[in-house]
């Protein structure tokens, strides 16, 4: 194994989804140059200045986790495997790191899965935004991805029914609500408008791919070139914002999902998103290969960071309330706790194919040998 190989598997694996495309994963070499043994850890300059979707770090342990999964099937391909040998858990998850050696793989190693069929091919895959066929996502495929996710201790929730979609997107948009309603997460969004074009997608919420309603693109319209409409903010654009970004990605795929891990009380949360992440990764090549898409969506990680620290989300009296009772909603209705890793996405048959994503090179992400030494 050497360490030409490796760079090969980092190249793949920097295609592995982050939120906000921050692709926050960094690499330090542990070792001599003979051992292959290095850090994962989230970019620390990054870190100093994180996505306003990323205040906890629990999308970065996500993105982490995704990126260690496709190293992993990766190096598997060439007959190598990843051996964690210590996890740095930190409440402070943007401290968080795991430190793993490369090795020969174990004769009693499972193989790669056979759906890894071509690392370039299947790795290199995109988050599809478009719109999405009536079509159901097969049954034997959700039956497969429950059953995976429970091998890798999560549960697996869909949402499937109207009823339910509705229930959901009510609950949900009340969670929204409060991100649009935070002057840092609002100032990103339109600082983000006025240097990309009309067409980008910002913070995750495509404008151009939704299906809005007329008032709704007036709104948003208005929103990218009238600063003062930030102001309004709390008149109720807030609500009518929070409630398209909600529910058009759900009412906009045949499948919507949560993933949480069965058991919380073993797992130190950190791990829970690293772990999630890595889940994800797995899934996601899977469903790719069957021709379906993904989208994760990081306005599912609000209650937890907002909930968790309520004081570092700027949270209002008021909206602390809000915060509570909708995560009481979520207990009694669904058995969610928004407290613990959670996690969700849309699935299903895209009608057209995403555009490919920038990615920042290996060297960022796995300075040499002699850069590392010396620092
Ligand atoms: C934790 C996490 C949260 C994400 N949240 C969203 C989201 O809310 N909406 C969205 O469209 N994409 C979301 N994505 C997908 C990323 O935006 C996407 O992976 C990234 O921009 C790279 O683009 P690509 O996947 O098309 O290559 C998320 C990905 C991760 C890992």
């Amino acid at each position: 194994m050497t360490e030409e190989n490796f760079r090969k598997w980092v190249e793949i694996a920097r295609w592995a989804p982050s939120g906000g495309n921050a692709q926050p994963w960094r690499l330090v070499r542990l070792s001599s140059p003979s051992d292959l043994c290095f850090r994962l850890l989230v970019d620390p300059l990054y870190a100093k200045a994180p996505s306003n979707l990323d205040l906890d770090g629990a999308a970065s342990l996500i993105a982490l986790g995704a990126f260690f999964e496709s190293l992993d099937l990766v190096a598997r391909l060439d007959g190598a495997e990843l051996q964690v040998q210590g996890l740095h858990d930190s409440s402070d998850f943007f401290a968080w790191s795991i430190d793993f050696k490369v090795s020969q793989a174990a004769a009693e190693s499972p193989s790669p899965p056979a759906l890894i069929s071509s690392a370039n091919t299947v790795l290199r895959r995109t988050t599809n935004r478009f719109a999405y066929l009536e079509k159901e996502v097969p049954e034997e495929f959700c039956e497969w991805m429950c059953l995976d996710f429970k091998q890798r201790g999560f549960a697996l929730k869909f949402f499937e029914s109207a009823d339910e979609r509705a229930q959901i997107i009510e609950h949900l948009s009340a969670l929204e609500k409060i991100r649009w309603e935070q002057p840092a997460f609002l100032s990103s969004v339109l600082e983000e408008l006025k240097e990309q074009p009309a067409e980008e997608d910002t913070q995750g919420i495509p404008f151009s791919q939704l299906p809005l309603r007329w008032n709704e693109v007036l709104l948003i319209r208005a929103l990218k070139s009238q600063r003062w409409l930030w102001n309004l903010m709390p008149l109720g654009i807030s609500g009518q914002i929070a409630k398209s970004a909600v529910k058009v990605p759900i009412q906009g795929a045949p499948s919507f999902f949560y993933i949480h891990p069965l058991s919380v009380a073993s797992q130190a949360q950190g791990k829970g998103f690293f772990d999630l992440g890595r889940s994800m990764q797995r899934l996601w090549l899977a469903a790719e290969e069957k021709g379906l898409a993904l989208q994760p969506l990081a306005g599912h990680l609000l209650p937890h960071q907002a909930l968790k620290n309520p004081a570092a989300f700027r949270l209002t009296a008021k909206q602390e309330v809000v915060m509570a009772k909708v995560a009481g909603r979520f207990q009694e209705l669904w058995g969610l706790d928004l407290m613990q890793p959670l996690f969700g996405f849309r699935m299903g048959y895209p009608t057209q194919a995403a555009p490919t994503s920038f990615r920042k090179g290996v060297d960022e992400i796995l300075p040499s040998v002699q850069d590392v030494l010396a620092s």
